[in-house]
């Protein structure tokens, strides 16, 4: 019995397929290496002493999928792949409902003409846009994001909760905060390509000198320091939390449908400045920065209340902000020593 792992060589899904593997399930990855490398592969089989099966192509090629799952017998999905940059979506609206969409119906069909279950979507605190109340926990009501990305997210759920509900199937839908952070042995972590958008990969590269400065966008918000706030949560911690739901969804025998739903963060927010300043005493390094106007689209603050996760899936996040961003700095030198 196999778990399928969509975009298993991405940031988040290479972690996953570790400690899928570190558990012991057999892990059959697809993975078109639209955003992802293939020596990122050689590396898990380093870190595990594993080898996954792996098939490069697009989820989009609905044949070629159809032979992965002649092929093995598959008892679950996880399906991290997608496109994820905001602004891009914005300007390629019609690539994003495709690839994000097309791909999750692809495989979805695949479920339902064989009577597969257990399936675990990466959804995104995006969903709940500006919250009104902090922390937000999972009955926060759900607001439609300004985002194309965003959209996709929340569509995938809607038509996760329609298969379950009419096939009788269990899915997840695990709503992360903010990922960051690399594996502790430095051989995974997030490549970004091009000018990074989010911050802590910005925050790496101007410590490494390859961006001259951060641009704060804003510090004129209701916040401690005036700067916006998010949950940040260590890869690792949450790579962790995706074998919990799994591990729940496979003991359910239950023959009715069941949608489970997560939030997944830490439970505390950070400030930009803050995690300027936690990436520089963690790593005895500076950050340049200089203040700029707000970046459109953006919210004030978002956390997360992931008691639920704690309760049911007995799994909370343990890494501290500071441990997390030193591991992005031995990435990035990880990253340094290739280029070299
Ligand atoms: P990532 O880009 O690193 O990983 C996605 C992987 O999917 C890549 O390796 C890419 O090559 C692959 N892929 C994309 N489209 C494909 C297709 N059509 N066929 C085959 N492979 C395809 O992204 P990530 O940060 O690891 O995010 C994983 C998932 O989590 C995504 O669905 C993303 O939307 C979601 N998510 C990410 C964040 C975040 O901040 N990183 C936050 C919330 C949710
Ligand atoms: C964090 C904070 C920025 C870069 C995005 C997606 C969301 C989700 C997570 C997937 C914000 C500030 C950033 C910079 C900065 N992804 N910032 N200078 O905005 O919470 O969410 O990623 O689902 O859908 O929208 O994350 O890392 O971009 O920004 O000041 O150069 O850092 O303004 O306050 P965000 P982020």
């Amino acid at each position: 019995m196999a778990i399928l792992v969509t975009g298993g060589l991405g940031y988040i899904g290479s972690h996953t397929v570790v400690e899928l593997l570190n558990n012991n399930f057999e892990v059959v990855i697809v993975d078109d290496l639209s955003n992802s490398e293939k020596f990122i592969l050689k590396n898990i089989e380093e870190i595990t002493g594993k080898k996954p099966a792996f098939y490069p192509f697009d989820l989009k090629r609905k044949e070629l999928l159809t032979q992965v799952f002649d092929a093995y017998s598959i008892e679950g999905c996880i399906n991290f792949a997608a496109y994820k940059a905001v602004g891009e979506s914005q300007e390629k609206p019609i690539d994003y409902y495709e690839n994000n969409l097309f791909s999750l119906i692809n495989i979805l069909q695949e479920f339902k003409t064989r009577g597969l279950s257990n399936f675990i979507f990466s959804s995104s605190c995006t969903v709940y846009g500006q919250a009104d109340e902090m922390p937000i926990d999972e009955n926060t009501p759900l607001k439609m994001p300004e985002s194309v990305y965003g959209k996709t997210k929340q569509m995938g759920e809607e038509i996760l909760i329609d298969f379950a509900k009419a096939y009788n199937r269990k899915v997840s839908l695990l709503r992360y905060f903010n990922p960051i952070g690399a594996h502790p042995s430095s051989k995974l972590g997030e490549l970004p390509i091009g000018v990074p958008n989010n911050l802590v990969p910005y925050v790496m590269q101007t410590a490494a000198g390859i961006r001259e400065k951060l641009s704060v966008w804003g510090n004129d918000y209701p916040t401690v320091d005036g700067t916006a706030v998010r949950d940040y949560i260590y890869v690792v911690d949450l790579a962790k939390a995706h074998v919990a739901a799994l591990k729940r969804l496979l003991s359910n025998q239950s023959e009715e449908s069941t949608i489970d739903i997560y939030n997944l963060g830490t439970g505390t927010g950070s400030s930009v400045l803050e995690v300027v300043k936690a990436f520089e005493t963690a790593n005895n390094v500076e950050v340049p920065y200089k203040i700029c106007d707000r970046r459109e689209g953006d919210i004030t603050v978002a956390y997360a209340n992931a008691n639920k996760a704690e309760k049911e899936l007995n799994w909370k996040s343990e890494t501290s902000l500071e441990e997390a961003l030193r591991t992005t700095w031995e990435w990035q030198k990880y990253l340094n020593s290739r280029n070299n």
